[in-house]
């Protein structure tokens, strides 16, 4: 169906996604990295795990995830029955493609014996080939059940996998993948910030760099992060992730100051632009259209329920 959808001024853009919301009993999930519009109108903002668990116990017909692909597929494995539609089908997650399923079969099979943990952020194939899969919130909580005995591999996510190894002192064969937003931090351009701002603490998500990480007042998730701005008797950070999360962090902190960590000297942030194709517009559209919608083949969904459904259990 065509439409005007590109004169419509966000307040009525708004009010068509809300009536259309209640008209098919749709849930609108968002994650912190959108734009402060699409988070404005979503039903529940949150971080992966948050979503996740959001996307398996809801009574909608329709799930509308404003994410990137990964999040919307998770989203459709927990939810077969459901219409799981996206604003753009081309955002996807540059993290999760640096994983390819043939390359990882071959990296599985020469650790054999090996326990597969993911990062969600990985394809319904990836998914597939492992026995639990992880968000960096509940990643340490996973691996310390694990026997120290068993050997694990650790994918796709390099910086998350090290990070985790160094702070429970256990190896684990690495995937050798990153996000480019939080690997691009450099260690100069981070502390410049610092000193410009020797009153604020640096925080950082765990898919940054070893050499950013390791001058960081408090690691965490997005989630965990956005916890600790608000607990935190400081009133003012360098926030080392993706700068969507100011805006929530903002919110609930009204009074304290968030300078996003810069990425490099010519750069003062480092910004996910997959998540940023998310706009009201598509959202709209999607919604109107009941298109994008996700698909995935039946015994592709069984397989990479499984990992995902023993994260579920095994997380707080
Ligand atoms: P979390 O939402 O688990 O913090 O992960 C960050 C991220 O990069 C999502 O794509
Ligand atoms: Fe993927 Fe990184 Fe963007 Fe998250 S922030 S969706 S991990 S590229």
């Amino acid at each position: 169906m065509t439409t005007d959808a590109a004169t419509l001024s966000h307040e009525e853009l708004f009010l068509r996604i809300r009536a259309l919301k209640k008209e098919m009993n749709a849930l609108i999930l968002a994650h912190y990295y959108t734009v402060p519009e699409i988070q404005q109108v979503a039903d529940i903002v949150g971080d992966s795990l948050a979503l996740a668990r959001a996307a398996e116990k809801n009574s909608a017909d329709v799930i509308v995830f404003a994410g990137v692909y990964f999040m919307a597929e998770t989203a459709k494995i927990l939810n077969p029955e459901k219409l799981v539609l996206m604003p753009d089908s081309y955002a996807g997650c540059p993290l999760a493609d640096s994983c390819p399923a043939e390359e990882f079969r071959a990296f599985k099979e020469s650790h054999p014996g090996a326990l597969v943990i993911t990062y969600i952020n990985s394809t319904a194939e990836i998914k597939a080939l492992s026995d639990i899969t992880c968000t960096s919130s509940n990643v340490e909580h996973i691996i310390r059940q694990i026997p120290p005995e068993q050997p694990i591999i650790f994918a796709p996510d390099r910086n998350l996998g090290g990070y985790i190894s160094r702070k429970l002192g256990r190896e684990m064969f690495l995937w050798q993948g990153c996000c480019y937003v939080h690997d691009a931090f450099s260690e100069s351009a981070v502390l410049e910030a610092c000193r410009k701002h020797p009153e604020a603490e640096l925080i950082a998500h765990p898919e940054c760099r070893q050499e950013v990480l390791r001058h960081a007042h408090f690691i965490g998730s997005t989630q965990a992060l956005l916890q600790h701005t608000e607990s935190s008797s400081s009133g003012s950070f360098v926030v080392a992730t993706e700068p969507g999360i100011l805006y929530e962090m903002k919110k609930r902190s009204p009074g304290k100051t968030f300078i996003p960590a810069p990425k490099d000297p010519e750069n003062p942030f480092s910004v996910c632009t997959q998540m940023k194709q998310n706009t009201l517009e598509k959202l709209y559209l999607a919604m109107l259209n009941r298109t994008p919608h996700i698909t995935v083949p039946d015994e592709l969904r069984i397989a990479a329920l499984k990992p995902i459904r023993r994260m579920l259990d095994m997380s707080v």
